[in-house]
């Protein structure tokens, strides 16, 4: 039997400075255990069967690192000022083919191939879907002053990750809301829903962490270290 997949085109997000880092080299381009960040999860994508093409955003200093499979075409897009300018760059690039955009943060390496999957089998059913994980300590809000004002039930509340995957008309539409009322966002899926699309959560098998700070960076060479000892 054989297993029909969606066309999906991904936007993997390159581009930006990581100056929480500290470093010299944009965090999603340090070698870890050899290999840049970046192309963990570059390689993930990559073994999707369904995927027609990913589309880099990064500096052109970097395009030669990504060397995909024959079976995949790769693009690549000019960074923007705000996460969501190169997200936006990298979707005027798509294949008008496409069923489905599945947008990913080179900075979380640990993609992992099955949460990816059912993401993307979500979004197929549902239109838009994410990766999150139920939060498992208590947020508050601060009045910016960092007193507490308010306590958020818990039970309600999500983190939210990447990969974010949706019909792209979806996030087209999204944009067109944003870039007109110049709204910023921290994810894709703000976008989808100010068009008025359903987001659907989906709890992955583990989490899909961000490399931020330097102590980020560490956690994650020793996750790989176990990973690879295993
Ligand atoms: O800055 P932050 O960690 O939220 O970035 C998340 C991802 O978005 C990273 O992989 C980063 O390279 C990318 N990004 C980008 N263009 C920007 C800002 C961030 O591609 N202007």
């Amino acid at each position: 039997m054989t297993i029909s997949h969606p066309k999906v085109s991904a936007i993997l997000l390159a581009g930006g400075k990581g100056l929480r880092m500290h470093a010299s080299t944009p965090k999603q381009f340090l070698l870890m255990r050899g290999k840049p960040l970046a192309l963990y999860s570059f390689e993930t994508l990559c073994a999707y069967p369904g995927i027609e093409e990913v589309v880099v955003v990064c500096d052109p200093a970097y395009h030669s690192i990504f060397i995909p499979p024959t079976s995949v075409s790769i693009k690549f897009a000019s960074p923007g000022e705000r996460r969501q300018d190169s997200v936006f760059n990298g979707l005027k690039c798509i294949s008008k083919n496409s069923q489905l955009v599945c947008v990913h943060d080179s900075a979380r390496p640990f993609l992992n191939y099955e949460d990816m999957i059912s993401v993307i089998r979500t979004a197929e059913k549902c239109g838009a879907a994410t990766l999150a994980a139920p939060v498992k300590n208590t947020i508050k809000e601060s009045d910016g002053n960092a007193f507490a004002t308010r306590t958020l039930e818990r039970s309600y509340l999500w983190e939210i990750y990447t990969p974010q995957v949706m019909i792209p008309s979806h996030l087209i539409e999204g944009f067109e809301i944003v870039n007109a009322q110049n709204i910023t966002v921290t994810d894709d899926m703000s976008i989808v829903e100010l068009a008025g699309y359903p987001v659907k959560l989906v709890k992955g098998l583990s989490a899909s962490i961000k490399i931020t700070t330097p102590e980020d960076f560490s956690f994650a060479q020793v996750l790989l270290e176990q990973r690879a000892s295993q």
